[in-house]
Formats: structure tokens, C-alpha cells, sequence
């Protein structure tokens, strides 16, 4: 395959993104179900974050162990989000685990997340891994700001996110979030299936920002990302029709083209273990007004091989095409996805967002 089909490498950029808060201001909303708790913070200090409106509580009373701690400021003019402010650290025990109530048989995002901040002023930033109970979930290492999430749907009136010190260094917390979503969506064969995001990422971004809640009924947390030698497009963000993945009116306002109309728009990505297993979502919205001589029609293909089409994006309606349990992607090194208009097609092929997920099994207690 030549070099210059291959598209461009999809990836998040990790630096500070997140970690700074923007003030927007907005109307306090409906946020039923979300539980949103920021380690280490003292109990008297609970607040309601400027930015989204979302209500954090200490974690005082779904853990026993460890310290709390706050974090170093980073810079005279610069405000770090303020749930990030402090942490919990597990100086004792080699492994540390929360309780968290939950509504069993509920679909929830969980989120973890982890800033260091030179919180114990070593300016050593630990690694050390995260479980769910007595399933192995990711290793963190923290010398950057990380987030992990996984979709999950608990079988138990409550979960146990644990912190396991590996030798490196003291292990610590800044968030954990949990959002209930509706079980018909992120579907997978059983509730062991876990999906583990991958990446998220607004296409065609032309603010540059990220949204979450309340953009983000779920608040799914989408990254901008902007597809050099692509054109952007764009419309007011008001989106006629939603579907049940309800991805954000103004993520979905953006989205990226092809220059020329009869190039394919191809992105990809690398595994580190050909037997993992993907979940792909690939969201549309047409931001253009067609004329009634125009079409806009294509077909998606997985490493040359037809997985979904013709897609034919309506005008200001959200579409979702995804990966099930029957159809994940697997056995390969590199997944390189081709958006190629159809024939009679007068239209190039858009894409407005994507999501990959990677399946993890977590077949063990899910508790500690
Ligand atoms: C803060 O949240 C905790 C829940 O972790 C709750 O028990 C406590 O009463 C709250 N404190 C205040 C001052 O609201
Ligand atoms: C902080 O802001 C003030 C005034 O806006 C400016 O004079 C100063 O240089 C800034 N400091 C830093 C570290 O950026
Ligand atoms: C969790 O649920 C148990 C049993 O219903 C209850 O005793 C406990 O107080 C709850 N914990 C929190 C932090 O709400
Ligand atoms: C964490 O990552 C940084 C940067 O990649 C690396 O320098 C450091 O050695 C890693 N820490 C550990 C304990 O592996
Ligand atoms: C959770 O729900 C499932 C079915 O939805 C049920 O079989 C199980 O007993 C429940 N577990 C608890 C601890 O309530
Ligand atoms: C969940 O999605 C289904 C199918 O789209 C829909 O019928 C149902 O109303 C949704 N439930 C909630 C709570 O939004
Ligand atoms: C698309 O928008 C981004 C952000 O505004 C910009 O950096 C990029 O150059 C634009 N692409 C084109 C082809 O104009
Ligand atoms: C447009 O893309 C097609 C298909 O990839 C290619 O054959 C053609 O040379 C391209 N035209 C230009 C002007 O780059
Ligand atoms: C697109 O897919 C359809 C099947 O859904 C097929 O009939 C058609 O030939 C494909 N077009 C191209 C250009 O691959
Ligand atoms: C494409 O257009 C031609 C001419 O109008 C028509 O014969 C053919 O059936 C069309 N193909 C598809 C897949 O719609």
C-alpha cells in the first residue's frame, strides 16, 4: 500500500488539554444520576464547577485510607480545573479500593482521572495501576494529566475502583465520575465486554475547545482535532434531529471533506496486539443545504474491505454508524478506515466525529 494512501493517524493530543479551566458560563441542568467525586478534596469544600455546572462531593465517605492532598499552583495567571485541585495519595497498603453506590443493571461511563501537579513536592510523578475490583484495568502513568474510561454496566449495588502501588512510586486519584447512560447504546455480547475508550475526537474543530457537559448529555468528553489538508465545514449548531447517541449539536456542526471530490477521506490506527479488539462509531450530520442536482452518498471500508454504505448524511440529523458485538474489528496490526463517495455521488464524503473503543474483559469479582 503507498505511503500516501494511508491517511492520517488519528491520536489525541494529551499535553495540557483539559487540565485548564475556561470559564463559560452556563445554566445549571439536569444532571440526575451523575456521581462526581473529587478525590481529597475536603468535605466542607464540595462546590459546583463554573465551567459545566456539575456538582463535586468529597470522596470522604467512599474511602477509608490514604491522605488528601492539594497540589502545587502551576503558574501565577493560570487556574487548573478545580476538581483537579486535590488528590488522595495511597502512601499505605499496596492496594487501596473505593466503594462506590451504584444502580445495579444501570449502563454508567466511569472516569477516572489523574493530575500530580507536584502534589508532595518530589516533582516525581508516580506510575502505578488502576483495577475495577479484581480486574487488572490500565497502568497510569503520571507524568502527564490522564484520563481512563471505561463503559461498564455493574451487576452489583456498588463498584470498587482500585489504586495498586507496583513499586514505582505512591499511588494517587484526583477524579472519579460515573454517568449513567441508556443501556441500548455502546451494546456489547456480554456485561464482562467492557469498552475501554480509545479516543473520542471532534472533527473539523474550528474553536479549538473541548466539550463535555452540558454540550454533552452524557458528558462524553470530545477532543478537537483538525485533519490538516482537509476542508472544514461548518453550520449553526443547531441539530433537528438527534439519535439515541445523542453526540453534542456542536461537535456534530463540524465535520471534515475531502479537497478533492473524488479522493477518499481515510484515517487510521495501530494496535499494540493484533487479537485486541475495536468498537468504531463514526457519527454524520450534513452541514450543507443541498441542491436538489446535489448528492452526497458513500461507502466506508476497513482495510479495503466494505464494512457500512452507502451512508447518505440528512441535513441537520444526527447518524451513527457503529461496530456491534458481531462486527468488531480485529486481527490486525494497523485499521485503516476509507470514506469513498459512490459513483453517482456528486459530493465528497464527511465525517463529523468518531469514537473507538477496545473491548477488555472483565470476567473477574468485580469487586475487591
Ligand atoms: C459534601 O459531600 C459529602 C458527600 O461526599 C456529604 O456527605 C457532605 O455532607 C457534603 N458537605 C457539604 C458541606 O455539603
Ligand atoms: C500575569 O498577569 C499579569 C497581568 O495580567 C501580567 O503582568 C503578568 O506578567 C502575568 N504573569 C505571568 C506569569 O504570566
Ligand atoms: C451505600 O449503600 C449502602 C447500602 O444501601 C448504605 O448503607 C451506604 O450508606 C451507602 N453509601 C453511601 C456513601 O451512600
Ligand atoms: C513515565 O513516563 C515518562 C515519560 O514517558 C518516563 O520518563 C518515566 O520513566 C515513566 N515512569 C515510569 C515509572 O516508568
Ligand atoms: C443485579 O441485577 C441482576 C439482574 O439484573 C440480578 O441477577 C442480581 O442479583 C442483582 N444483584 C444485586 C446485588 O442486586
Ligand atoms: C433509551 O433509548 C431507547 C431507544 O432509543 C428509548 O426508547 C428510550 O426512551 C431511552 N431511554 C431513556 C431513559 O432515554
Ligand atoms: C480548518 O480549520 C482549522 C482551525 O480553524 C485551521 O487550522 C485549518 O487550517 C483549516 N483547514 C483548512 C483547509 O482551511
Ligand atoms: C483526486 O483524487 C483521485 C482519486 O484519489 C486521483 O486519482 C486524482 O489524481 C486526484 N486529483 C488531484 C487533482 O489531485
Ligand atoms: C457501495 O456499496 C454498495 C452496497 O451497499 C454497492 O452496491 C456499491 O457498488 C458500492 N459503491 C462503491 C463505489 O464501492
Ligand atoms: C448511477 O447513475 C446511473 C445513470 O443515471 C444509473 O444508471 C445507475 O443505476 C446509478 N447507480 C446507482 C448505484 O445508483
Amino acid at each position: 500500500m503507498k505511503k500516501t494512501m494511508m491517511g492520517t493517524l488519528l491520536h489525541f493530543l494529551t499535553v495540557l488539554l483539559g487540565v485548564l479551566s475556561i470559564l463559560v458560563l452556563v445554566q445549571a441542568q439536569d444532571q440526575s444520576g451523575f456521581i462526581s467525586i473529587a478525590c481529597g478534596l475536603p468535605e466542607h469544600l464540595n462546590f459546583s464547577s463554573k465551567s459545566t455546572t456539575i456538582n463535586y462531593i468529597s470522596d470522604a465517605n467512599f474511602i477509608d485510607t490514604g491522605v488528601s492532598n492539594r497540589i502545587q499552583p502551576i503558574g501565577n495567571n493560570i487556574t487548573v480545573l478545580q476538581q483537579l485541585e486535590y488528590v488522595r495519595s495511597f502512601p499505605n497498603g499496596v492496594k487501596n479500593c473505593y466503594k462506590i453506590n451504584v444502580t445495579n443493571g444501570t449502563k454508567y461511563l466511569i472516569r477516572a482521572s489523574f493530575f500530580y501537579g507536584n502534589y508532595d513536592n518530589l516533582n516525581e510523578p508516580p506510575q502505578f495501576d488502576l483495577h475495577f475490583g479484581a480486574n487488572v484495568w490500565d497502568t497510569i502513568n503520571a507524568s502527564l494529566y490522564r484520563t481512563r474510561e471505561i463503559i461498564y454496566t455493574p451487576s452489583q449495588d456498588y463498584i470498587q475502583p482500585c489504586l495498586v502501588n507496583t513499586g514505582n512510586g505512591t499511588p494517587f486519584i484526583s477524579t472519579i465520575e460515573l454517568r449513567p447512560l441508556n443501556n441500548t447504546i455502546y451494546v456489547t455480547d456480554s456485561p464482562k465486554s467492557v469498552l475501554l475508550r480509545f479516543l473520542r475526537l471532534d472533527i473539523g474543530s474550528i474553536t479549538n475547545l473541548q466539550y463535555r457537559y452540558k454540550d454533552d448529555v452524557y458528558d462524553r468528553i470530545w477532543a478537537p482535532f483538525q485533519w490538516d489538508g482537509k476542508k472544514n465545514l461548518s453550520t449553526n449548531n443547531d441539530l433537528l434531529l438527534q439519535n439515541n447517541h445523542k453526540p453534542p449539536s456542536i461537535v456534530m456542526s463540524t465535520a471534515v471533506t475531502s479537497v478533492n471530490a473524488s479522493a477518499p477521506l481515510q484515517f487510521y490506527w495501530d494496535s499494540d496486539d493484533v487479537n485486541d479488539q475495536y468498537y468504531l462509531y463514526l457519527y454524520f450530520n450534513e452541514v450543507e443545504e443541498l441542491a436538489a442536482s446535489e448528492t452526497r452518498a458513500f461507502n466506508i471500508t476497513v482495510n479495503e474491505k466494505f464494512w457500512y454504505g452507502p451512508v447518505i448524511p440528512t441535513y441537520r440529523a444526527a447518524y451513527t454508524v457503529y461496530s456491534n458485538s458481531a462486527t468488531p474489528l480485529t486481527g490486525a496490526a494497523r485499521y485503516q478506515v476509507s470514506l469513498s463517495k459512490t459513483e453517482n455521488s456528486s459530493l465528497p464524503p464527511i465525517l463529523n466525529a468518531v469514537e473507538i473503543y477496545k473491548i477488555k474483559d472483565f470476567s473477574e469479582s468485580e469487586t475487591a
